[in-house]
């Protein structure tokens, strides 16, 4: 069976800058990397290189027939303390707009994906009073790295980021953490405030299409779990996707589902393999995840901004991702307005608090050398993009 995408369809992989470029040491998460009792298994380190070897990676993507590549900007380097900026970082990013532009590849931005500098977290941190106004000039002063950027994102998964404190107090009581819980409701208020002051001065200065990139999920009842279902997907999904009705894009983010029972979540079959990062195997949940945001917004344009897989098996790494993009063609005929896929990630990585183990790239990565090798999968995907579906 042959599964076509719409014409000018993106496809393309993704990284963010604290994953792949190493010597971040300026911003929250090497300061918590190092921490005495740190829950990080590992420190982010030199991390791929990318901050030296972009153009490599700028290669493999476009080498291998993407048209599309996604990469952050890290705060801590544009502002490494409060107020002094840094040119020279504004133009690696500008460069890397360029470098996308000159390959043929469609450059999505993300202004912050997860990290703040240091000197945010000391004075106030995502909630802060203050970080309004400074989460507004930090995206005045990304303004020129990223105006040719086709598509530019806010935060990402600030849905994601709110759900973190919930988790850190329930590790500091000795509670079992099942799955996600429910994000902590002021704090996805304060990300909600900050991505529409930041898609403000985008919008106020003309810049290319903006919105934020949300981590969706698929909500399963496994019977007389309707209520808390219900609960859990207007807390993490509604009210985000609601926030982001006039915006001109959203960004879905999709790995997993979630099951339900009377009493909340509840535990995988104990058939359903889990994946190297805890998470059930679970292709089908980015068709469903995307059916649903296009129902809550059917008139707002959908990206995929990150679907893939930790697995040291490539082969399946394919598997799941045919799987994941037939649920996604059955999404789109069934009227979805979907505009690409971004497969996460380009590059084995730091995949935060687990370290370098899980490995989600198309693209391995020698930890002391940084010699990329790329995986059969980053060719079949490639392979998929120049045909704009599946064979
Ligand atoms: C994040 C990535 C992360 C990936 C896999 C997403 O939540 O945006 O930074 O590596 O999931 O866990």
């Amino acid at each position: 069976m042959t599964t076509q995408f719409p014409d000018g369809f993106l496809w393309g992989t993704a990284t963010a800058a604290h994953q792949v470029e190493g010597g971040n040491v300026n911003n929250d998460h090497w300061e918590m990397e190092h921490a005495p009792h740190s829950p990080f298994v590992e420190s982010s380190g030199d991390a791929c290189d990318s901050w030296n070897r972009w153009e490599e990676d700028l290669d493999l993507v476009a080498g291998a027939g993407l048209n599309t590549y996604r990469f952050s900007l890290e705060w801590s380097r544009i502002e490494p303390e409060e107020g002094e900026v840094s040119r020279a970082a504004l133009d690696h990013y500008r460069r890397i707009v360029d470098g996308c532009r000159d390959r043929g590849l469609t450059p999505i931005a993300t202004l912050v994906h997860f990290t703040m500098p240091r000197w945010l977290m000391h004075d106030g941190g995502w909630t802060g009073p203050k970080t309004g106004d400074r989460i507004a000039r930090f995206t005045e002063l990304a303004l020129p790295a990223v105006k040719d950027a086709a598509y530019v994102a806010t935060i990402n998964e600030p849905n994601l980021m709110a759900v973190q404190p919930v988790i850190g107090g329930m590790a500091r009581r000795g509670e079992e953490i099942k799955g996600l819980p429910v994000p902590d409701q002021a704090v996805s208020e304060a990300l909600i405030g900050l991505h529409h002051r930041s898609t403000e001065v985008l919008r106020g200065a003309g810049s290319p299409p903006t919105g934020m990139t949300l981590v969706g999920i698929e909500y399963i009842d496994e019977g007389g779990g309707a209520e808390p279902l219900q609960a859990a997907r207007t807390a993490m999904m509604d009210q985000f996707l609601t926030a982001a009705a006039g915006d001109d894009w959203v960004g879905l983010q999709i790995y997993t589902a979630q099951r339900f029972g009377p009493d909340g979540l509840i535990a995988p079959p104990a058939d359903r393999q889990t994946l190297a990062h805890g998470m059930e195997r679970r292709p089908e949940a980015l068709g469903a995840a995307i059916n649903h945001a296009a129902s809550v917004l059917p008139d707002t344009p959908l990206l995929v901004t990150e679907n893939g897989i930790a697995t040291a098996d490539d082969a399946d790494r394919i598997a799941f991702t045919t799987d994941a993009l037939r649920g996604l063609a059955a999404a789109i005929e069934a009227g979805a307005d979907v505009r690409g896929y971004v497969h996460w990630s380009l590059l084995d990585n730091f995949e935060w608090m687990l370290g370098f183990a899980p490995t989600f790239g198309l693209v391995a990565v020698d930890r002391e050398t940084f010699v990329r090798t790329p995986k059969p999968s980053l060719a079949w995907l490639g392979e998929v993009a120049k045909r704009n579906g599946l064979a």
